[in-house]
Order: C-alpha cells, then sequence, then structure tokens
C-alpha cells in the first residue's frame, strides 16, 4: 500500500496529507475515455507514441514490460498499472494476451531480476512519488545490456506553465476535461537534472535524451498543435541502459 506522502504544495496552496493514490484516482475515473482519447490525441498518439516506439527500436521477440500500459504488440510483454480500472481495460484490449498486473511505479515490481529485455514507461514517470525507487526497479527487472525507454513531461514547459522556481520538486495539479466531469490530475514536477540524477543513480547510462518533434501524422489533423510542437517542447524521452558488466570506475 502506498505511503502517505509529508506536507506539499499543490498548485500554491500546502495541504497536510496527500495520499498517493491521488496520483493514478483520476485515470480510475476516466478509465476508458481516457483510453479512446489517448488512441487519436494529438500528444498521445501523434506525439509521444511514435517518439517511444522509434526509440524503443525492434521488439519482435523481445521481453518487454511495459510500466503503465500501453505498448503496441510483436513482442513477448508483461504490462502494470496502478489504476485497477486501468489494468481492467489493458486485459481486456489485448484479450488477456498480455500479463497485467497492478502494480505501482516506485514500489516493489512482481517480476524477477533480468526478466526483460526493455521497459517501456511512457507518459507515467511524473506520477511516481518516489522516481529514484522506480528507476531502481527498471534497472532490477531489465537484464544487462538491457534498455528502458521513459517519456515524460518536459520539465521546462511544466516551468513555464506552472510558474515557481523550476529548482523546486513540487506536486502539481493539471484540470483534463472528461465525459466524466473535469478531473483533477496531480504529478510531480522536477528539474530535468533530477530526474536525470534518478535514474543514473540507480546504475543506468543515458544513451539518448531525445526532445521529440510531432509526428507528419499531426499537420493535418492537429494543425494548431503541431505548429505550437515544432517550436516548443512538450515531452522528452530518456532511452536508458542497463551496462553489460559493472563499470570498473564504480566504486563497490
Ligand atoms: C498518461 S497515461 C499513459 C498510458 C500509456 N503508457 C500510454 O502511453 O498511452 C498514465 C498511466 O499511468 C498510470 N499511473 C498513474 N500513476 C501511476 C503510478 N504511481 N504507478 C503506476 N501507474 C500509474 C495511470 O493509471 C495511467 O494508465
Amino acid at each position: 500500500m502506498s505511503a502517505r506522502l509529508p506536507p506539499v504544495g499543490i498548485a500554491g496552496v500546502c495541504h497536510a496529507v496527500f495520499v498517493d493514490e491521488e496520483l493514478w484516482a483520476a485515470y480510475d475515473r476516466m478509465g476508458l475515455s481516457f483510453q479512446e482519447h489517448a488512441a487519436d490525441s494529438a500528444f498521445n498518439a501523434h506525439y509521444d507514441r511514435p517518439a517511444v516506439l522509434a526509440a524503443l527500436g525492434p521488439v519482435t521477440g523481445r521481453r518487454v514490460l511495459d510500466a503503465a500500459c500501453g505498448l503496441e504488440r510483436g513482442a513477448t510483454v508483461s504490462a502494470f498499472d496502478a489504476s485497477p480500472v486501468m489494468v481492467a481495460l489493458a486485459r481486456q484490449l489485448t484479450a488477456d494476451q498480455v500479463r497485467v498486473e497492478r502494480a505501482v511505479l516506485g514500489e516493489p515490481l512482481p517480476y524477477p531480476d533480468c526478466a526483460f529485455d526493455l521497459v517501456v514507461c511512457a507518459l507515467a514517470i511524473h506520477y511516481a512519488s518516489d522516481r529514484a525507487a522506480a528507476f531502481a526497479e527498471f534497472c532490477r527487472v531489465l537484464r544487462p545490456g538491457g534498455a528502458a525507454v521513459v517519456s515524460t513531461q518536459h520539465p521546462v514547459m511544466d516551468w513555464l506553465r506552472k510558474n515557481g522556481s523550476y529548482f523546486q520538486t513540487t506536486l502539481e495539479t493539471d484540470i483534463w476535461p472528461s465525459p466524466a466531469g473535469e478531473q483533477p490530475v496531480h504529478f510531480w514536477r522536477e528539474p530535468l537534472s533530477a530526474l536525470c540524477t534518478a535514474a543514473t543513480d540507480a546504475g543506468f547510462l543515458i544513451e539518448k535524451l531525445i526532445e521529440p518533434i510531432p509526428a507528419e501524422s499531426m499537420r493535418e489533423r492537429y494543425p494548431e498543435d503541431y505548429e505550437r510542437l515544432s517550436k516548443e517542447p512538450g515531452f522528452l524521452i530518456l532511452r536508458l541502459l542497463k551496462p553489460a558488466a559493472p563499470d570498473p570506475g564504480t566504486p563497490s
């Protein structure tokens, strides 16, 4: 069960307690409407997903873990999500061909060491209260030489939208429209260096840092988003490598 977090500022207001469950509660409430939205939305389908799949490379025959579900087929996929509703939907959508677990980013994952060739975590690491622990678990379940591809909201975009100090880690809130009514969606904002340090302290080497540009498919479908995302960052992607052998320079 998720721990209670210490008091934090949410959108400039100090709240006495905040429970981790709030980080995925919006997805429980949005459920199918989020999945339908994400299937063809500008930011998911025409921006993040093509760039993440390109960063992932060939997946056929690879053992892939989809952390916070959403990967396409073609690989031996295991998946998890914190939202019981999203877990049920993923099982339904994949006709139980994919092993989908309920698990939380930043908590111990229900997989053995070195079980995967690839981990993909698309647009979810900013919902983990303990990003360092989340990266450590990705590293543990990857085989040596394996890779993790992690996409997230660009910290500069979030800082420009939310103001405050770029260097302070804060819990922020966006309000998303949905058929179930307006949804408060909470997420962690932190400087890029903090995200990178969480990954490298977990044992990863940063192979690539990608600032995607929109897919051509967005140009006609969402011309305004295309224009904007061609000029400003929206998301970023880290491709991380678990070294094949321990770095001899690393003290044991
Ligand atoms: C923006 S969606 C991304 C879904 C998918 N990866 C994609 O790219 O379409 C974020 C997902 O993260 C899940 N989530 C939120 N907080 C989480 C947490 N702490 N641990 C695991 N999953 C979480 C949500 O339930 C939701 O399914």
